[in-house]
């Protein structure tokens, strides 16, 4: 009787392996790590069952797993491409940042942010040398009651007009597309840059391989990234999306919300906004940002 007891405690069937699993995190002291590591066994668990895994497939996600690990470098972050490629990232700050008050939405910050774009002053062209069809951009920052936010940052990011980063060119070319803008008294921002078109991400490495065995293109549509900050707010990292640009209704990485979409206005060459004369036809875009109040430190 003993021996049997013994054995029931010590061996695990395809079901109770899973409440063995999680017995084991009894002495675990972090509430939280015990609450994620629990739902997690539990659902992984449950996939495995599901999907009936065989040996081959477990093989290859392993071998999947180290190719992500291997393939990240200090430039190149192939885990958090595989969030975004399964639609996690945007999952998570979705849940994350909720748009409350019909403040900005966020949406995912990509592999191409660079630390430390300088500041330039309002109305610089943050392109110059860049390839693509110039577009003059500004609004307001607003907060949650919509009255305009002074010295607020914009730390803007682009690709070019051919949908690649300053990032991806080689060391060489340092940034390119960049600049942090700040608004004025009356919290009004405006910028110059260019339109931007739709890209894949990168899909020479692991990542690239799954989303063509899954049948899918890599593309995400044009668009202009912000991070969006001012004193006392919740800082918003986002883009503005162009208004008619392919592959809107099927972004890559699901980071595209309607909220977003921008109007790119085209205008034929003659007086910018700016009051600087074009020789080619360029787009104005505006857009105001509204930034949730940053919740009281406690
Ligand atoms: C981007 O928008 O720059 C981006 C976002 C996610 C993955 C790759 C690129
Ligand atoms: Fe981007």
């Amino acid at each position: 009787m003993w021996a049997s007891e013994d054995k029931a405690m010590r061996e695990f069937d395809e079901k109770s392996i899973t409440q063995a699993v999680i017995e084991r995190l009894s002495d675990c002291k972090d509430a939280r790590f015990k609450r994620v590591m629990t739902s997690l066994v539990t659902h992984l668990h449950d996939f495995v069952r599901d999907v009936q895994l065989t040996e081959e497939e477990w093989m290859n996600a392993i071998q999947f797993l180290t190719a992500v690990g291997q393939a990240c470098t200090p430039k190149r972050q192939e885990f958090i491409l595989l969030s975004d490629t399964l639609g996690v990232s945007v999952l998570v700050i979705t849940l994350n940042h909720r748009a409350v008050n019909a403040t900005t939405e966020s949406t995912v910050m990509g592999p191409f942010y660079w630390e430390g774009a300088p500041e330039r002053p309002l109305g610089a062209n943050l392109a110059e040398g860049v390839k693509g069809e110039p577009a003059f951009y500004s609004g307001r920052v607003l907060d949650a009651d919509g009255k305009p936010i002074k010295g607020a940052t914009l730390d803007i990011w682009s690709g070019d007009g051919e949908g690649a980063y300053d990032m991806q060119m080689g060391d060489e070319v340092g940034m390119r597309a960049r600049g942090k803008i700040r608004t004025d008294e009356q919290g009004r921002y405006w910028f110059r840059s260019i339109r931007p078109t739709y890209y894949p991400v990168p899909t020479d490495g692991p990542v690239g391989a799954m989303l063509r065995k899954m049948g899918r293109h890599p593309n995400r549509p044009g668009h202009i990234h912000m991070i969006v900050s001012a004193p006392g707010h919740e800082p918003i990292t986002t883009h503005l999306f162009v208004a008619d640009s392919p592959y809107l209704d099927s972004d890559a990485v699901f980071g595209m919300k309607e909220s977003l979409v921008a109007k790119f206005n085209k205008h034929p060459a003659g007086k910018a906004p700016t009051g600087e004369n074009m020789d080619v036809q360029f787009y104005t875009v505006e857009y105001d940002f509204k930034l949730r109040r940053a919740a009281k430190a406690a």
